[in-house]
């Protein structure tokens, strides 16, 4: 069975061997805009962990119908499918492009992914526990490393993408993010988890857009090791 990333590779290779696009992409999304979309629902639910994790750790107990709507769409949603998307098909594209993959961004990108991977499980044991204790800090560390993460994508990674990519690239990708979004997790379950990150945001009082990311003020080489 053939891998995404060679998948990629090869609609790379056969669309960069055929004649220019026509057009732009002016009136389309973007890439590097489908993620950041991603990223404004993430937040909505990293919100939504703030609010339960506070309640835990202040006496008000451990919400666990709604920590495991948290947990299966931070697990599924932002994982699986997200990071998925960028470990899978933006880094290979990037390397591609010229990015190194054991150091700089990538590298950095990598090892959060990786570390928001040990706090889930920290979450999902607390919860098995019903552990409020266990469950706020988890919470606590999780949201904290997301938001920051979030914000040096949206902040300077995807900026340094676009410069990278061109018009091939990015169709390329946007046709693979929408296989993914449509096929990743199964039938209509991308829609499902939205839908349920909504329907959570509501009953805690969590608004659209109530992100507390903030993005880095320029390209710093404390993001990530300057090349
Ligand atoms: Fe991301």
């Amino acid at each position: 069975m053939i891998s995404v990333k060679a998948r990629l590779c090869a609609r790379i290779e056969s669309v960069s061997s055929l004649s220019p696009p026509q057009g732009n992409l002016e009136n389309h999304m973007r890439p590097t805009e489908m993620l950041s979309a991603d990223h404004r629902v993430i937040e909505q639910v990293l919100e939504c962990l703030e609010k339960l994790a506070h309640a835990a750790s202040s006496g008000r107990g451990l919400d666990l119908e709604r920590g495991n709507t948290v947990l299966e769409f931070l697990s599924m949603f932002a994982d699986r499918l997200h990071h998925g998307k960028e470990e899978g098909l933006l880094f290979p594209m990037l390397q591609a492009r010229g990015m190194a993959e054991n150091v700089g961004p990538i590298a950095v990108m990598l090892n959060e992914h990786d570390l928001g991977r040990s706090e889930l499980a920290r979450l999902r044991k607390a919860l098995a526990a019903v552990d409020p204790a266990g469950f706020a800090s988890a919470a606590s560390a999780y949201v904290e490393l997301l938001r920051d993460h979030i914000a040096k994508e949206d902040g300077v990674l995807f900026q340094m993408a676009e410069d990278r990519f061109s018009d091939v690239d990015r169709q390329c990708l946007v046709a693979e993010f929408d296989r993914a979004d449509r096929n990743q997790l199964g039938s209509g379950v991308r829609d499902r988890l939205v839908e349920s990150a909504n329907s959570l945001a509501g009953s805690l009082g969590v608004p659209f857009g109530a992100s507390r990311s903030q993005a880095p003020r320029s390209r710093s080489c404390s993001l990530w090791p300057c090349p």
